[in-house]
């Protein structure tokens, strides 16, 4: 594996590859990297010639309230492990490299970076596109992978992607859970014993709303209802939301038609995490996807 820490090299590398006439995948990370992420990984390696995966904790995304300086860090852990998995290239960048003094210029996403984790975490989503879009010069892929564990993340990136006319194909890839069903994340290392048990109630959450849906529940704010009274009955857990939404527009619905995104954002104690389940209404039947 070869590790570049310069975009100059990093859009050399890039234009070798794509001269030889191969293509290039790309996994965007900040690292602490778990299954969640190597399954991205894997799945860039299926389908690309060349797979590069770039690992940078990105001070743009984070809120001055947030965990940017915490952030779990382990760049000898990630770099062993995409060694291990044979990725071809770790593109690992400064923050000075991203962000040079007098850097100024941002991508900002509107409509769907508005609700959800936009309301939460305001400037958020402007970070991450920004991010994205200039790892995506860096790189050059032909394809880039993301998690629907972020799935309102993969929205914006779609969207940014057709409104910029981005030359680049996003794979979107399905939530790798713990055995017992917690969505994997870089933050659940933050969670001791008692608030790692309570962080199950999320997808216990998500569960119950699936189920409800498959029983005929059409009505969104009563399936938003049970989800928070059966979170609220976690004494550790505070709702930042729990919401039903369309899984395109990202826009509230009041009955479930088509496709719909069940999105959840609670704090365990000091930490956010969040987790979502799509399902598809067709017919009077529902099936959940991903
Ligand atoms: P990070 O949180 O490190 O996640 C990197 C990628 O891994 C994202 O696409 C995320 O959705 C995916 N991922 C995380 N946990 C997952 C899980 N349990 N199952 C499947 N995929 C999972 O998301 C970011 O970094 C950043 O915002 C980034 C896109 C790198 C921009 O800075």
């Amino acid at each position: 594996m070869k590790t570049l820490v310069s975009v100059a090299e990093m859009q050399v590398a890039a234009a070798g590859v794509r001269g030889a006439g191969r293509s290039i995948g790309l996994v965007p990370t900040m690292g602490a990297l778990h299954e969640g992420h190597l399954s991205l990984v894997r799945r860039a390696q299926q389908e690309c010639d060349v797979t590069v995966v770039s690992v940078f904790v990105n001070p743009a995304q984070f809120g001055p309230n947030e965990d940017y300086l915490n952030y779990p860090r382990d760049p000898e852990h990630d770099r062993g492990r995409l060694e291990r998995e044979g990725v071809d290239f770790l593109f690992a960048p400064t923050v000075e490299e991203m962000y040079p003094p007098g850097f100024q210029s941002y991508v900002t996403v509107e409509q769907v970076a508005a609700p959800l984790e936009g309301e939460f975490r305001p400037g958020h989503f402007r970070g991450v596109a920004t991010v994205v879009a200039k790892l995506f010069q860096a790189v050059q892929p032909h394809r880039a992978y993301f998690g629907q564990k972020d799935a309102q993340q993969c929205v914006v990136v779609q969207r940014m992607v057709r409104d910029l006319h981005l030359p680049v194909e996003i794979v979107v890839c399905p939530i790798v859970r713990e055995t017992d069903g917690l969505a994997m994340s870089s933050r659940n290392a933050y969670l001791n014993a008692e608030e790692r048990r309570a962080a199950l109630v999320l997808y216990r959450a998500l569960s119950g709303a699936r189920e409800r849906l498959q029983q005929g529940e059409r009505d969104s704010a009563s399936i938003a209802a049970e989800m928070r009274r059966l979170i609220e009955q976690e004494p550790s857990a505070r709702i930042d939301y729990a919401a039903v939404v369309d899984a395109e527009t990202l826009a509230p619905v009041e009955r479930v038609t088509g496709r719909v995104l069940v999105a959840l954002a609670v704090w365990i104690g000091r930490v956010r995490l969040i987790d979502n389940v799509v399902v598809e209404e067709h017919d009077g039947r529902v099936t959940s996807l991903l």
